[in-house]
């Protein structure tokens, strides 16, 4: 009996020590936690993170790279869904929405208030001999195709663009939401059939008349008189384009491409890498941009450049049309019938006047005849 009473308090020993160290091991942790230094929670965790997250990054750091941009994939077609957030679309917002949006409208009011100084200084330019009521051929059928093609395609494409840009602003509070609407799908699918024939009369410009738009010495002479255009009866001498003639086309053309490949890009997103692309070029040049942009940046790039050399497009064609209308006289029949008068020619193209039509290369603000 007294042997059996033995061996049961032993076993009750052993088993209060027993639960005693388990009870130890079990607090231990969490004394090393309050007392000593303060321990990271994957560390804590022995290397596993706490949540649902995936491998020994902890929660915080995957949510800081998603927020900064990181591509993850995705079994859906559209692989740029596959970034959650793209901070640089907070700078093209508020870059679209601030100074684009405000400098574009100095741009363009701006240059219609230099206008309208420049017209109520000088008045309207006149031809100094007056007209002679003789014409000569400027220019041929193809070249008034030509030139009306880009003009008219230019400018649906302008008004249309400026609503993409300004109409929320202007026409919305006006007419209100449903003829805003109306008027803006039709402007969109303007916007983007109408540039094909924009590009395919800046294509036939360029092929018609570069060869009369290479600069030369008589440009800088054309230039140092202001081409004549702020003193009355002074006409430096000049080919089939001058200076500033030259000017508007090469805008034109170098304004057109741009404006295209950026429209291209824009009209068939994620597909065109353009910035990458020019971006690789100019670095072998010496500058220093991002060797690769992200699908989603480049077309953030594309929008931008595009507004920006369209408005400034805008800006310089408002003065081309100026000064071909009302500006100066004699001037929009070049575009109209073709035929302009012999004074006309004489005063502002004498040398290409005197090559084509046989007459004195007079100008330089002599008298005509
Ligand atoms: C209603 C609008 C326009 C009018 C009245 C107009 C008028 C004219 C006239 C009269 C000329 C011939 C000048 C000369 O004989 O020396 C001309 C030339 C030209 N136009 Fe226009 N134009 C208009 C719109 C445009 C547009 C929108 C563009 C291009 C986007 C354009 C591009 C050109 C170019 C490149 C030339 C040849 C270079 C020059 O004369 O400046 N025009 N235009």
């Amino acid at each position: 009996m007294g042997a059996e009473r033995n061996i049961r308090a032993k076993k009750l020993v052993a088993c209060a020590m027993a639960f005693a160290m388990a009870f130890m091991a079990f607090t231990a942790p969490a004394q090393a936690q309050t007392q000593g230094r303060e321990v990271d929670a994957s560390e804590a965790l022995g290397g596993r993170v706490p949540g649902a997250a995936l491998g020994n990054s902890s929660d915080a750091q995957i949510w800081r790279a998603v927020r900064r941009g990181l591509q993850g994939s995705v079994s859906i077609p559209n692989k740029q869904a596959g970034i959650m957030i793209q901070s640089e679309g907070d700078n093209w917002r508020a870059w679209r929405n601030g100074p684009m949006t405000v400098y574009g409208v100095w741009a363009v009011l701006g240059t219609i208030g230099l206008l309208a100084l420049f017209f109520a200084l000088r008045g309207r330019i006149k031809i100094d001999a007056g007209p002679s009521g003789r014409t000569v051929e400027r220019f041929n059928f193809l070249e008034r195709f030509t030139h009306w093609l880009t003009a008219v395609s230019f400018i649906l494409l302008a008004l249309t663009g400026l609503n993409l840009l300004y109409g929320r602003h202007v026409l919305l509070p006006a007419f209100g939401p449903e003829i805003f609407s109306t008027i803006s799908m039709a402007g969109k699918f303007i916007h983007n059939y109408i540039a094909y024939a924009f590009m395919a009369g800046v294509v036939l410009m360029f092929l018609l008349w570069v060869r009369h738009n290479i600069p030369n010495k008589n440009d800088l002479a054309w230039m140092a008189k202001g081409g004549g255009l702020f003193v009355k009866g002074v006409h430096p001498p000049s080919e089939k384009f001058n200076a500033g003639q030259k000017i508007i086309f090469w805008s034109v053309i170098l304004g057109g491409v741009s404006l295209a490949a950026t429209g291209l890009s824009l009209l068939f997103p994620f597909s065109i890498p353009l910035f990458e692309i020019s971006f690789t070029v100019l670095n072998v040049i010496g500058a220093d941009l991002p060797a690769t942009v992200a699908p989603i940046q480049e077309m953030q790039y594309a929008q931008i450049w595009h507004t920006i050399t369209g408005i400034a497009m805008i800006a310089i064609i408002m003065a081309h049309i100026y000064i071909g209308s009302l500006g100066m006289e004699g001037a929009f029949a070049a575009m109209g019938s073709g035929q302009v008068d012999e004074n006309w020619a004489r005063e502002h193209h004498n040398l290409w006047y005197a090559k084509e039509h046989g007459g004195a290369a007079t100008g330089g603000g002599q008298p005509a005849e």
